[in-house]
């Protein structure tokens, strides 16, 4: 008996790094995947239907049930035929893991439009275009009276929980991502549909150019950088027991799943029943930041 069997999933961006161990692994587990990628470039160019192709046949070389989708997660009719592949191939959909992405990396003052657009549309975009379909599906799923666990699990960075000097457009898409998966926990809870959102760390294409250090494990040792750990998180929010959690942020690599906690009150002034002025609000300035460094946020957290 697998923790996912009869579960059908959807895995954007699933030809390559992190979104092939999450295919691998909901497959080895028994739900049946739409192993989905354009096989672009890490920068967004170009098409290859091969990676895809090459999970699907890994998938069934193990005894797993998949099929292979090609189309364009930010492409909105695109994200319609992903959605629709996965209920005309299997009958339903249950899971939906949005991975997909790429990077442009730049200063504000150096980036340019189209380097702004391109990633802002395939992350934001291309998490909100598969999920608008499969919200639209499991609503009048739900409507007709077919009710089922149902899963969206959202792919985030830490870039976007603290804002990383250099990505700009991938901080802003990556964060309005992780708020993007509360509005869709609060709307879509009544469907059975849980929304959690992942910031995951892993030696893939993506970050091989950016990060020293992310080279492979010594002989015998764990892999702490291997994109395979961050798969088993996404297992346990699609799985049954993960059936209350919703509306959370993970931050995920290694052997370490890091339950986030994100913009919290921190300190109040208050005038009294009446309107701030400028200078009195110059007055409060060290009672607002009483045990606060008005500064920049640190990049990351403590580990
Ligand atoms: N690797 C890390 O440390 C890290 C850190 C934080 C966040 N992430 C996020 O994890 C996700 C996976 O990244 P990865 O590191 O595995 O990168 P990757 O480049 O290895 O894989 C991304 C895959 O997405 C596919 N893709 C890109 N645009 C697509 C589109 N429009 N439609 C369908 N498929 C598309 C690519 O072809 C590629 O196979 C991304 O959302 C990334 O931002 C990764």
């Amino acid at each position: 008996m697998g923790l996912l069997d009869g579960k059908v999933a959807i895995v954007t961006g699933a030809g390559r790094g992190i979104g092939r161990g999450e295919a691998l692994l909901l497959a080895s587990h028994g739900a049946s995947v739409v192993v989905n990628d354009v096989g672009g470039e890490w920068d967004g160019t170009g098409t290859d239907d091969r990676p895809a192709a090459q999970v699907v046949d890994e998938i069934a070389a193990a005894g797993g049930t998949a099929i292979a989708n090609g189309d364009d997660v930010a492409d909105w009719g695109g994200a319609h035929r992903l959605v629709d592949a996965a209920v005309e191939a299997f009958g339903d959909l249950n899971i939906l893991v949005n991975n997909a992405g790429i990077l442009r990396d730049g200063m504000s003052f150096n980036l340019d439009e189209e380097a702004w657009d391109s990633v802002i549309r395939v992350h934001l975009k291309g998490h909100f275009a598969p999920t608008h379909h499969a919200a639209r599906f499991w609503r009048e799923r739900s409507k007709a009276g077919h009710d089922a666990p149902r899963r969206i699990i959202n792919t985030a960075s830490e870039s976007g929980l603290f804002g990383n000097a250099g990505q700009a457009n991938y901080s802003a898409a990556k964060a309005g991502i992780a708020s993007l998966t509360i509005v869709l926990a609060r709307e879509l809870a009544k469907y059975g549909v849980t929304v959690n959102c992942i910031a995951p760390r892993a030696r893939t294409r993506m970050t091989a150019g950016t990060f020293e250090g992310f080279g492979e494990a010594a002989e015998g040792a764990f892999d702490e950088w291997s994109p395979d750990n961050v798969a088993p998180t996404i297992g346990f929010l699609a799985s049954d027991a993960a059936s209350d959690i919703t509306g959370q942020v993970f931050v995920v690599w290694a052997d370490r799943v890091h339950l986030m906690n994100g913009w919290s009150l921190d300190n109040t002034v208050e005038r009294g029943g009446q309107r701030w002025t400028i200078d009195e609000l110059i007055d409060a300035k060290d009672e607002l930041f009483a045990d606060h460094d008005p500064g920049a946020p640190p990049m990351g957290f403590g580990q």
